[in-house]
């Protein structure tokens, strides 16, 4: 396979690359990446040989850029977007352009093509759930996203859907939980709290920290993204979860009782306007179609992830100063 991967030297996308590339060694995948802050700018696989990887610097929304990238592709894997909520609440613009705009782009490149298209979603689309409830989000929940990023990653959803709708493409949607894992950018929760921690700062919790993610990790999103796309499922979305649900208090807690360190350096801060309290997604149909289900537990996926960012402190907290 010819693999266009969008996105590719952010978290997930990184991740899926090695992933890729481990398990699919022949095929050949091309990275268009726009380099934002969030982007690791050093990313090269872990796997492969020298011609199974080609990296171009690009914005999905460049139409020639990606017409001349997708001439040999047998798919697209969309990870390209503007991700973090904090982000879209100080200034939504990028947003509209590259996760809504450059879906567009992309979409009208694949009506042309008719390639095989896969976009990444989140479960914010759908909104917040009651904190104390038992309800889960499932293909019947509406979509009811209440930040900039979540309106966003809907709207592309919609685009995604209307296109498979009005000109018959091969397209699929996934909705997936938070992810954690290596190579996430220092500005969100489990690595912030790991490098904070180990730096003896204190780590900011919004609000009183109750708000549950239904954590995921990253790898266990891939080998759902790889299902997906060796799937002729077209027009479909598929939900899909760690069924581990946290509050973010709680995630805090166990990070620092792994890292050994005190519950002294939490310091409670005035929560994120709008914030969602609880996700909680029901992957219950996507398992009965594919037979997938999440590997990782969170304490190992935790501690993982803690020797990941220990073991390279210096350049994640490198990055977190120079994305400020
Ligand atoms: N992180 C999560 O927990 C999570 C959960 C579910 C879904 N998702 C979705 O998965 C995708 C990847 O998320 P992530 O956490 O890896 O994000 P990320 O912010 O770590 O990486 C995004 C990457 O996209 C690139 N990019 C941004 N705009 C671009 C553009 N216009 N053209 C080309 N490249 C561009 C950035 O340079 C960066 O490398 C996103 O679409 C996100 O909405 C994330």
């Amino acid at each position: 396979m010819n693999l266009l991967v969008t996105g590719g030297n952010g978290f997930i996308g990184s991740n899926f690359i090695n992933y890729w590339l481990k398990r699919h060694p022949k095929d050949q995948i091309t990275n268009v990446d726009f380099l934002t802050y969030a982007a690791d700018p050093n990313f090269v696989p872990s796997f492969g040989s020298g011609d199974s990887y080609v990296f171009v610097k690009g914005d999905i929304g460049d139409r020639p850029l990606v017409e001349r990238v997708t001439k040999n592709s047998d798919a697209i894997i969309n990870f390209a977007a503007e991700s973090h909520v904090d982000r879209s609440i100080t200034d939504s613009t990028d947003f509209i352009r590259s996760n809504i705009v450059g879906v567009h782009n992309l979409l009208q490149i694949v009506k042309d093509r008719k390639i095989r298209f896969h976009q990444v979603s989140t479960d914010e689309v759908y909104g917040s759930l009651p904190l104390d409830g038992k309800e889960k989000f499932t293909n019947a929940s509406p979509y009811n996203p209440r930040n900039p990023y979540s309106a966003s990653k809907a709207s592309a959803d919609f685009l995604v859907r209307a296109y498979h709708n009005t000109f018959a493409l091969p397209v699929t949607i996934s909705n997936c939980s938070n992810n954690y894992g290596p190579m996430q950018h220092p500005e969100k929760l489990i690595p912030k709290t790991i490098l904070k921690a180990i730096s003896g700062e204190q780590i900011p919790i919004y609000g009183n920290g109750s708000q549950v993610r239904d954590w995921i990790y990253v790898d266990d999103h891939c080998s759902a993204l790889e299902l997906i796309l060796e799937s002729k499922n077209f027009g479909s979305t598929s939900l899909v979860g760690g069924e581990n649900e946290s509050s973010n208090l709680e995630t805090v807690r166990l990070l620092l009782r792994i890292l050994g360190k005190s519950e002294d350096l939490i310091t409670f801060v005035q929560d994120r306007p709008g914030h969602d309290v609880r996700y909680a997604i029901d992957s219950s149909s996507f398992r009965k179609e594919t037979g997938w289900s999440p590997k990782m537990s969170f304490k190992e996926g935790l501690k993982a992830t803690v020797n990941h960012y220990v073991s390279r402190r210096d350049y994640y907290i490198k990055r977190l100063k120079e994305s400020l």
